[in-house]
């Protein structure tokens, strides 16, 4: 039988750590949910330490969230490590905590102000207080590819000694080479005497666009824990990313003798998941997940394929998720068939939930004929009905033409009281947001906007991802509809949603900034 290859997903944490990536408690739980029904073995869900909300975040996906074990992220430190045990609580045996302290010369000297001694006690201290408030403990050296080999020999003999089972080795800032992290992960295992009680793990980062490259490196080595995001999401350039990493395991099992418990049907629907939620949007060239990965242009290869599909593809479309007979519902479709759909999406739905989701399959199934798996994940994504909605949109119109200025009129209902604004703008967009921004404060200042026909067809919805920037807080939000200009006023208000103390402008004259 084949080893397994434990998949640790991070993408709740480290791929939320990417700039302008963060997503409320929900998002996160669905997101988890996914996770899940991908069969990861390891979420990380967050960094409980970080925030109340980051506990939250935790402590439901803990409670929530069956299967996979729940990791907890802490720093060398009682408090981070008191806080993230409290938060996996509820994930029983299934709770682990991940612990972590830097070991290279220029993080131990320039960031933590601590010699090498101070920091091996420090590691030791924290892996033995998790120890003690967790079934399971997992240590990383954070930049682990820069550190000296002889002390991150002694700091990780001196972690399982204490007791972690798990010792993940980071390329934190990306800066390895293939061949030189896998002699790094193969030196550890040789040299550190108590290796055999613990899994190695690795952890890379694709700065120089190497992580899955390194973190293949060292699974070839013995590494047996991996350490991923999807789509690659995470700090900076991102982390290694999972789908592509299990592909390859997958793809070239005559090399990889290794299994995972992923099923490879869900990647394409947890990607695009992902994908909403974050609005970050997947480039159509990425492999496996990209909307061009299964795409042939060329006359050659389209005659290669029609003649045999091997010709030019090395795995088919249907093995990662991309559906080709798209199951057609339409407004005759009943509420079993929505749940088994979304069911086969990796995406459980009942009770209340279920209600509430159907109610808004119909109403898009009578101004559409069929619906996609993308119309799906978009009637989970179109947030405006199910975040907190302070702010609701009543109504809004739009008019604009060759040589007409563009003006869009709103009505808002905010706290429970109506309020209404019209404005002009440089197309009906703009029109339709400044108005709506004339009558809430704060209102953001307006990071990305980015529109996607999520299916083909002129009736196709359009979803629209807004992300807004109010002080140091960034904020996403989704809209979708078969009409563009509403889209984006759902999606331009579900960011509002999320901006903490919004409220109803005191004066709002018509807006004058057109
Ligand atoms: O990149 C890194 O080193 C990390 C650690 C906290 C594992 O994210
Ligand atoms: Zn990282």
């Amino acid at each position: 039988m084949s080893e397994r290859l434990h998949v640790f997903d991070t993408t709740l944490r480290d791929g939320e750590q990417s700039p302008g990536c963060s997503m409320n408690i929900d998002e996160k739980l669905r997101v988890a949910q996914a996770l899940a029904a991908l069969g990861v073995d390891i979420i990380e869900a967050g960094f409980p330490i970080a925030s109340p909300g980051d506990f939250e975040a935790v402590h439901r996906i803990a409670s929530e969230v069956s299967g996979p074990k729940i990791a907890a992220l802490a720093r060398a430190a009682r408090r981070d490590i008191e806080r993230a045990a409290e938060a996996i609580e509820p994930a029983g045996e299934r709770g682990r905590i991940h612990t972590f302290i830097a070991t290279s010369p220029i993080h131990m000297e320039a960031k933590l102000r601590m010699m090498p001694e101070q920091v091996l006690e420090r590691a030791v201290d924290a892996v033995k207080l998790a120890r003690n408030l967790a079934p399971e403990v997992e240590f990383s050296a954070e930049d682990a590819g820069r550190s000296e080999m002889d002390f991150l020999c002694r700091v990780v003999e001196a972690a399982i000694d204490s007791g972690a089972r798990v010792i993940n080795i980071p390329d934190t800032v990306g800066y390895m080479t293939p061949d030189e992290f896998g002699a790094r992960i193969r030196e550890l295992i040789e040299r550190v005497p108590n290796a055999d009680r613990a899994i190695f793990s690795v952890h890379c980062h694709n700065d120089l666009g190497l992580a899955v490259a390194n973190s293949l490196a060292a699974i070839e080595q013995g590494a047996r824990q991996v350490e991923c995001t999807i789509n690659g999401l995470g700090e900076r350039a991102g982390n290694a990313a999972l789908e592509e990493i299990v592909m390859i395991l997958h793809t070239r099992r005559d090399r990889y003798d290794l299994e995972t418990g992923i099923d490879t049907r869900r990647i394409v629907p947890t990607s695009k998941l992902v994908s909403q939620i974050t609005g970050m949007p997947i480039q159509p060239n990425k492999a496996i997940v990209g909307s061009n990965a299964f795409a042939h242009e060329s006359g050659i290869h389209q005659d290669g394929v029609l003649k045999h599909q091997k010709t030019y593809e090395i795995m088919t479309p249907e093995s990662v998720g991309w559906t080709t007979n798209r199951m057609v519902l339409g407004k005759h479709s009943g509420r079993a068939a929505l749940r088994s759909r979304y069911r086969e999406l990796g995406i459980e739905l009942d009770g209340e939930r279920l209600d509430e989701v159907f109610a808004r399959f119909k109403k898009l199934a009578d101004k559409k004929k069929e619906i996609f798996d993308e119309d799906l994940m978009a009637i989970l994504s179109d947030e405006s009905e199910t975040v907190a909605e302070r702010v609701k949109l009543v109504s809004l119109h739009a008019a604009s033409g060759t040589g007409d200025t563009p003006v869009a009129a709103v009505e808002l209902e905010i706290d429970g009281v109506l309020h209404k604004a019209t404005a002009e703008g440089d197309g009906p967009v703009d029109a339709a947001f400044k108005a709506i921004k004339s009558l809430v404060e704060p209102n953001g200042e307006l990071l990305l906007y980015s529109v996607n026909a999520i299916t083909s067809g002129t009736d196709a919805q359009g979803e629209v991802t807004v992300r807004l920037k109010d002080g140091e807080r960034i904020v996403n939000g989704q809209g979708a509809d078969t009409d563009i200009i509403v889209a984006s006023a759902k999606a331009l208000i579900a960011a509002l949603n999320k901006l903490p103390n919004m409220h109803a402008r005191q004066v709002h004259a018509q807006y004058s900034g057109v």
